[in-house]
């Protein structure tokens, strides 16, 4: 067999220089919007390159510096800020996705890594693959993140990245969105059952609903609405978000009914479990409470959720404190629960038994569900996983100050 050599070709992503129809197949790892500057920082290494082995390659450093205008990058520095860093970012990375459906032959594969927390991110892959005419056709969260690097970031970081595997898209039909939603609804649920199992959770799980939805959305050259207004990415992904929730929170709850529990307290449990205490950007904490229903501006300076600069922190029994105690407002199940705890640190039972009469949460079994489920998905040595096991520990004694009381009263009218 004639040995096969490879060949080596530096150009940008945008114009390969490549005819159409030649490749079986086209593996990419491009950058992550926002994550990298790679230009800037290979500039520290290109101008040592350069004086060294610059004389043996003179096209790869003809530039005193990298070159800066064809890097597809989402910078939000320049002029225009993060509006036109992400418009760049998306018109970019389209005219590359282009090139490499016009090089793929038509039953060629295209596998493309991506790894964002961030949905805007997201938003601009999502709308780069539909405009390609590449369609995927599965897809794959790879645990491709070291553990120390994660901790050390101290962000909502993924440990995962999404491995698109992509096809070219041979039909050219339209869809309404009512009618695929059960479609991309029962995709969903099939993967995420499956990465469950794995353990795959926090923003991971979020981000890797979106493969398997892509899989039923782009098969479609274009779907829309009744109005007959085409869907954006945006839209695709708030659809993405709820059957996320929803699938995760029956999990969470072990229980497919979450009727009796209120929005709030659907979005603490969902935030615990996907971020726990980290603080997160504004534009992702309030895409995720959207999903519940819970509207993150409406929240402010109520001493549940906290906003530092661009930040969003959710507060816990804890750091509500005192103040919470003493404002006495008790709207929400996860209100009377944190007010539980508090009281449950004073040894104050008889202010717990009160309070989930009053409420009704006492013989509630979706309250000490979620209880239970809180504690569940909070990491060992946690204060507030410690107190939700110290409440659930006397359960069943909270009732009992009732029937004592009933019971004296009847002894004292002599009944
Ligand atoms: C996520 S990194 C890939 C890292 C690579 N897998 C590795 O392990 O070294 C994305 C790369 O795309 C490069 N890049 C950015 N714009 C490009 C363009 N227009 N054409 C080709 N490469 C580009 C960046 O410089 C960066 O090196």
């Amino acid at each position: 067999m004639k040995p096969i050599i490879p060949a080596v070709k530096q150009s940008s992503a945008t114009s390969l220089p490549y005819p159409d129809n030649y490749f079986d197949a086209a593996i990419t790892d491009p950058p992550y919007y926002d994550n990298v500057p790679y230009s800037y920082l290979s500039d520290f290494f290109y101008v040592w390159l350069k004086r060294t082995i610059g004389d043996l390659y003179p096209e790869l450093f003809a530039t005193p510096l990298t070159p800066k205008a064809e890097e597809i990058v989402a910078y939000s520095n320049g002029e225009g800020g993060f509006e036109a860093g992400k418009k760049f970012f998306e018109e970019t990375i389209t005219k590359a996705f282009k090139e490499i459906h016009r090089v793929l032959k038509p039953d060629g594969i295209a596998c493309i890594v991506f790894a964002h927390k961030s949905t805007e991110a997201w938003e601009t892959i999502i709308n780069a693959l539909l405009n390609s005419g590449l369609y995927l056709t599965a897809s794959w969260p790879v645990h491709t993140e070291m553990k120390a690097r994660l901790r050390a970031s101290e962000s909502a970081a993924l440990a995962s990245s999404i491995y698109m595997v992509c096809r070219k898209r041979t039909k050219s039909e339209t869809a309404y969105f009512n009618e695929i939603k059960p479609q991309i609804e029962a995709r969903i649920k099939e993967k995420l059952d499956q990465f469950w199992n794995e353990n795959i959770g926090g923003s991971d799980f979020f981000i890797s609903a979106i493969g398997p939805a892509m899989e039923v959305f782009g098969k479609y050259e274009s779907v829309e609405k009744l109005s007959g207004e085409k869907v954006s990415a945006k839209e695709l992904l708030e659809f993405i978000r709820k059957s996320v929730s929803e699938y995760a929170l029956t999990k969470i709850l072990k229980s497919p009914q979450l009727g009796d529990i209120d929005e709030e307290t659907r979005f603490y449990l969902l935030w615990r479990w996907t971020y726990n205490g980290t603080p997160v950007h504004f534009d992702d904490a309030r895409k995720l409470a959207q999903a519940v229903g819970v509207e993150i501006t409406e929240q402010w300076g109520n001493g549940f959720i906290k906003k530092d600069k661009e930040y969003i922190s959710v507060l816990d029994a804890h750091a509500r404190g005192k103040k919470f105690l003493e404002k006495g407002e008790l709207k929400t199940m996860i209100d009377a629960l944190h007010a539980s705890l508090l009281y449950w640190e004073q040894n104050d039972r008889k202010a717990i038994a009160e309070l989930l009469e009053k409420t009704g949460y006492l013989n509630n079994n979706a309250f000490w569900q979620v209880a239970q489920a809180i504690s569940e998905v909070l990491p060992e040595g946690d204060k507030e996983k410690q107190m939700i096991q110290g409440l659930l520990y006397g359960k069943e004694s909270y009732g009992k100050g009732k029937v004592d009381k009933y019971q004296r009263k009847l002894f004292e009218e002599g009944l």
